[in-house]
């Protein structure tokens, strides 16, 4: 295979199951009560093929690539690369123990790697003895770093020490892609104050949330927040947000499958020398 070749296409769906069990390498699907709001083995699987399509479009992944993904939770996007012949290399990092040990049981292995980082992080992992700030991945370096899902249940300081990490640790001409719930003005203007209704605790200026109960269930940040705080953590966003289906994208505004919104960041030094 040469390098920077494309990922095949999943064949997975398509299967019956007794043959996607076999199709599966040996790396069956994760446990019913790991997954978060009853997620079907259907969306586990679409999801997963999304995602890779997602990425190879606008993160530059191929079938040989260096991975890192943070909260890799319980193995979607490991178990997609699978299933879609990926060769390169994958770290996936998480703050839950049992989902650490399912992936690495089920899906390590093959330049598949999967740590435990006991991070703290209100929602998953009060008791964490890890400060953001002290993750540490070494020197290595990586060409696409993802984090799906993450960001959304995360304050912003722990945000710009994640984008300070991200920064640190990609490679040259490395992308990182990232989800968030957007609160894209662009957005507003097109189609009436939508934020405030869906996102209406305040943080702090460029930053909100959705529940007074569960503060971290849902937190959204402005697009220009997420630009400032790239810059100082020494990232630039690739190009424009790709819009999910929370709430509805602005007219005419390209769409990605997934519910929440995605950024592509470059390395500043990266951008810099590009001009
Ligand atoms: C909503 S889940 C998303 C999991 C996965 N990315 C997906 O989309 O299926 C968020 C995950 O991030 C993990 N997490 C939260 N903060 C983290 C951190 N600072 N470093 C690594 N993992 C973290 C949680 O333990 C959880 O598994």
């Amino acid at each position: 295979m040469s390098r920077g070749s494309r990922l095949s296409p999943s064949r997975y769906l398509r299967l019956s199951s007794p043959r996607r069990r076999e199709a599966d390498d040996g790396a069956s699907l994760p446990p019913h009560r790991m997954r978060s709001g009853g997620e079907t083995d259907e969306s586990f699987i679409a999801v997963g093929d999304q995602l890779v399509d997602l990425l190879t479009e606008n993160a530059g992944l191929c079938a040989d690539s260096r991975v890192l993904e943070i909260g890799c939770g319980y193995g979607r996007l490991a178990h997609a690369l699978r299933r879609h012949g990926f060769v390169g290399t994958y770290l996936g990092i998480d703050a839950l123990k049992p989902q650490v040990r399912w992936c690495t049981r089920r899906l390590g292995g093959d330049g598949f790697r999967f740590r435990h980082v006991d991070i703290a992080n209100e929602r998953y992992n009060p008791e964490g003895r890890v400060a953001v700030h002290d993750l540490e991945l070494g020197d290595a370096r990586f060409d696409v770093i993802v984090a799906i899902n993450l960001f959304t249940h995360m304050w912003p300081d722990d945000v710009l020490t994640h984008l300070r990490v991200v920064a640190r640790s990609l490679a040259l001409d490395g992308r990182a892609a990232a989800t968030f719930f957007l609160l894209d003005h662009e957005r507003q203007d097109a189609e009436g104050d939508q934020f405030a209704p869906r996102m209406p605790f305040e943080r702090q200026p460029g930053c909100r949330y959705e529940s007074a109960d569960d503060p971290l269930h849902r937190v959204g940040y402005e697009p220009k927040w997420l630009v400032l705080k790239g810059a100082e953590a020494g990232l630039v966003p690739a190009g424009s947000p790709l819009f999910g289906a929370w709430p509805e994208p602005p007219v005419g505004r390209q769409r990605q499958p997934d519910h929440q919104d995605l950024l592509v960041f470059n390395r500043l030094e990266d951008a810099l020398r590009r001009r």
